[in-house]
C-alpha cells in the first residue's frame, strides 16, 4: 500500500455512487487507509456500509448520507436517455455540500476511432457509438455543473475476477484477430491508486479536470488471450478472422471491434508523475492469475 497519509489526516468521508467493480475496489482501498466509505448499489445488500440508490426507480439516498462527506467518486455510466443519473437525481443535493472533490469514471470511448493512432486530452473527443456520444454529453453535465469534478477517461478495466481468465473458465472466449486493431486497457488496482496519488498530492500538482488513466502498452485482443493461455497452461484454439467471427457477435461485443485507438498516459504518468502498478497487461494478468 503506498503512503496516502494527508487523506488519512484529514478524515475524509467517501460516498461511492455505483459500487460495482472499479467502485468496490476503490471503496476498499480507502479504508484500508483508515478513511470512511459508503457505497451505494441498485438494490439492498448485506454490506451496513451500502445505501440504495437507484435513479431509474427514483430511489434518492437519505439525508443522512452525506453527513461530513468530504470526497465523491461517481462510477454510474449514463442512463437510457443519455443524462447522467447522479446529476439528474442528486445535483442539487450535492451543490449544497462543502465537498472537496468529485471524481467521475468515464470512458476513452469519447475520442471515437482513430485507426490506430494514440490519443490524448488534447485531442477533441469524436464519439462514434451512440453510447459515447451519452458520455461525453454526461461529461459536459458534470463540468456545467460548476461541482468540483475531476473526470477519469478509462479504457477497457480488468482486474481479478474480471479478466480474459473468467472468459476462458467460462468458455466465453473468442478467439478472433483483426489485422492492426489493437485495445487499451487499464488494471482496477491503478485506476484506485491513480485516484488517490492525485488527491495525496493535490496541493503540489497541477490541476487537470480531465485524465486519461491507461496502461503503457495498447496491444491486440489475441496477446492477452495467447498470454492467458500460457500461463494457463492450455493450448489456445485457433483464432478466427473478425470478419468469420463478426455474425456471431452481439452488437455491443461487434461495436468495440469497430474502433481502433492508443491511448496515451503521458499527463498522468509524465507530467504528474504517476507510476503505474501495472504498467502492462503482462503483469496485470500474471496479479489477476495469482488473485483468482
Ligand atoms: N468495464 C469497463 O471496461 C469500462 C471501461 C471504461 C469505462 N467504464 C465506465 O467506468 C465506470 C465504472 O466501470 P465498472 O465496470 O467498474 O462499472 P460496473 O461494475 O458496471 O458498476 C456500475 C455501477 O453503477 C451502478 N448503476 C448503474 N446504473 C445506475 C443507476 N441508474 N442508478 C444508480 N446506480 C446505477 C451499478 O449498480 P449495481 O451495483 O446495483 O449494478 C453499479 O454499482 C462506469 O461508468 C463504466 O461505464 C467501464
Amino acid at each position: 500500500m503506498k503512503n496516502f497519509a494527508s487523506l488519512l489526516k484529514n478524515k475524509n468521508k467517501f460516498l461511492i455512487l455505483g459500487c460495482g467493480f472499479s467502485g468496490s475496489f476503490f471503496a476498499k482501498t480507502v479504508r484500508e487507509i483508515g478513511c470512511t466509505a459508503l457505497t451505494s448499489t441498485r438494490s439492498e445488500n448485506k454490506d451496513p456500509n451500502n445505501f440504495v440508490f437507484n435513479s431509474e426507480k427514483n430511489i434518492i439516498p437519505s439525508e443522512k448520507i452525506f453527513d461530513g462527506v468530504t470526497h465523491i467518486l461517481s462510477c454510474i455510466p449514463p442512463d437510457k436517455n443519455g443524462k447522467d443519473p447522479v446529476l439528474r437525481c442528486l445535483k442539487n443535493k450535492l451543490k449544497s455540500l462543502p465537498l472537496e472533490w468529485i471524481g467521475y469514471l468515464s470512458t476513452t470511448g469519447v475520442y471515437g476511432n482513430t485507426k490506430g493512432d494514440w490519443v490524448s486530452e488534447i485531442d477533441l473527443p469524436n464519439p462514434y457509438q451512440k453510447r459515447s456520444q451519452k458520455r461525453l454529453n454526461c461529461e459536459k453535465e458534470w463540468i456545467e455543473s460548476d461541482l468540483p469534478v475531476q473526470i477519469f477517461r478509462l479504457p477497457g478495466i480488468y482486474g481479478p475476477g474480471r479478466s480474459t481468465f473468467e472468459a476462458i473458465r467460462n468458455k466465453k472466449i473468442r478467439v478472433i484477430s483483426k489485422k492492426d486493431q489493437v485495445f487499451s486497457r487499464i488494471h482496477v488496482a491503478d485506476i484506485t491508486n491513480a485516484i488517490l496519488y492525485l488527491l495525496q498530492n493535490k496541493d503540489s500538482l497541477k490541476y487537470y479536470q480531465i485524465i486519461n488513466i491507461a496502461d503503457d502498452e495498447p496491444c491486440s485482443q489475441i496477446e492477452v488471450i495467447q498470454y492467458c493461455y500460457e500461463l494457463m497452461r492450455l493450448k489456445m484454439p485457433k483464432p478466427m478472422l473478425f470478419e468469420d467471427a463478426k455474425k456471431e457477435l452481439s452488437p455491443i461485443a461487434q461495436s468495440f471491434w469497430m474502433e481502433n485507438r492508443r491511448v496515451s498516459n503521458k499527463l498522468l504518468c509524465e507530467t504528474l508523475g504517476y507510476k503505474l502498478i501495472y504498467k502492462n497487461y503482462k503483469i496485470g494478468l500474471k496479479n489477476c492469475f495469482l488473485n483468482k
